[in-house]
């Protein structure tokens, strides 16, 4: 694949400096995170409750767990490595945990999960597979809430250095693409996607929340899975990287109307810090110079590691973690995962970026630089 112009490549020199070249340990900015989301962010809620699910099993885990753990990756996900970052242990889920578990947070999020509550999406003839939608997940939030802290103000101190995160959306757009529902029709979903990721951050705030970091969509057009379902023989539907530009731009339509939504949040309350995890913008250079980041160029940019066949080694049959599947001998040269998911390799590039980008001025202490950053930089 070859760089359009010496202006990117430019960039993208510039970009890997200020990754690779920062510490990613962020030591003594929060004391807790609490996440709120779908399987980008769930480290065990899902399977939980359905043990039958993909993410449940071997090879799922396989990187760093050495077992499964109910993450839909191989290993660690984006959320893993801002606890790290920030000096905490992983986020125990929810489901299945006791309070003693949660002094550093907890982890709500649930694989499959939608910003929109199930039964209205049903309603619209849009199958949904778990009704823990945001509002349940918020739900919980409040109801644990007086078991972590004993008294009001200790529960507005122990808020106030918390770390919120909502990564939400992306489910509602999913159901109804792979119920093959235009974009068109989807699109008219995302202002309620965003008013409801907007009032849920209205009341986290009202409870209590002061700095919250709001995920956005991944271009969900580089996705095996979507690659898949929505082949097509005319090249015009493809970018140069050979992503699928409409749903592209349909993810940066829903990451606009966010960035919109969050600034209007951020005038209203201005005594919090709300911060736009710009999840697009790091991970569409995985597609761009998967070879120059260090995944197997065009292939393992597009390809997923584990998958049961098909271009793009994604099939519906034979889905990773079932029967029919394989997994590739080493995860970290593909972007993709599992087809709808990313490895642990690719979850760390963006990780780096959001924490690169988002937590500058929280830097306090230079513990560590990521790994094989010079000859990173050097081999540009
Ligand atoms: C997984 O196995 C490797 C190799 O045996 C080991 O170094 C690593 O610590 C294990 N990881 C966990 C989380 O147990
Ligand atoms: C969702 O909730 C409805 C109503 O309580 C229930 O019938 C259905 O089985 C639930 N679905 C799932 C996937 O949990
Ligand atoms: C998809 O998986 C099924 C079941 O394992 C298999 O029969 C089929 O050949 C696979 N398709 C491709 C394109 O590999």
């Amino acid at each position: 694949m070859a760089l359009t112009s010496s202006s990117s490549c430019l960039q993208l020199v510039i970009i890997v400096f200020l990754l690779f070249h920062q510490t990613t340990e962020i030591l003594g900015c929060y004391t807790s995170i609490f996440s709120f989301g779908d399987s980008l962010a769930d480290t065990g809620n899902r399977v939980y409750y359905d043990a039958d699910n993909q993410c449940n099993h071997l090879p799922y885990g396989k990187t760093f767990f050495n077992q499964s753990t109910g993450r839909c990756s191989d290993g660690r996900l984006i959320i893993d490595f801002i606890a790290q970052a920030l000096g905490l242990s992983f986020i125990p889920p929810y489901l299945g945990h006791h309070n003693q578990d949660f002094k550093q947070g907890v982890n709500f999020a649930v694989a499959g999960a939608t910003a929109l509550d199930s039964a209205s999406l049903e309603k619209r003839g849009i199958p949904v597979d778990t009704n823990y939608s945001l509002e349940v997940q918020l739900g919980w939030f409040k109801q644990l809430l007086p078991s972590l802290c004993d008294s009001p103000s200790n529960c507005r101190s122990m808020l106030k250095n918390a770390l919120f995160f909502v990564g939400i959306g992306g489910n509602d757009y999913n159901y109804p693409l792979w119920e093959g529902k235009d974009t068109q029709e989807i699109q008219t979903l995302v202002p309620e996607v965003i008013n409801d990721i907007s009032s849920t951050i209205t009341t986290l705030i009202d409870e209590g929340a002061v700095s919250l970091l709001v995920a956005g969509d991944l271009p969900i057009g580089c996705l095996p899975s979507y690659l898949t379902t929505f082949e097509s023989t005319n090249l015009d539907n493809y970018d140069p990287s050979g992503c699928l530009k409409s749903l592209n731009e349909f993810a940066q339509f829903h990451n606009h109307l966010l960035q919109n939504e969050l600034n209007r949040l951020r005038e209203n309350h201005p005594h919090t810090t709300i911060i736009y995890a710009d999840y697009y913008t790091v991970a569409i250079d995985l597609y761009r110079f998967p070879k120059q980041l260090g995944f197997k160029g065009t292939s393992g940019a597009l390809t997923s590691c584990c998958g049961g066949g098909g271009i793009y080694n994604y099939n519906l049959s034979a889905k990773c973690g079932f029967g029919g599947s394989t997994c590739c001998d080493d995860p970290s040269s593909h972007v993709s995962w599992d087809g709808v998911h990313l490895t642990e390799a690719a979850y760390k590039w963006v990780a780096t970026g959001i924490l690169e980008r988002s937590f500058m001025s929280c830097i306090s202490s230079k513990q560590h630089t990521v790994d094989h950053s010079i000859s990173l930089v050097s081999s540009l």
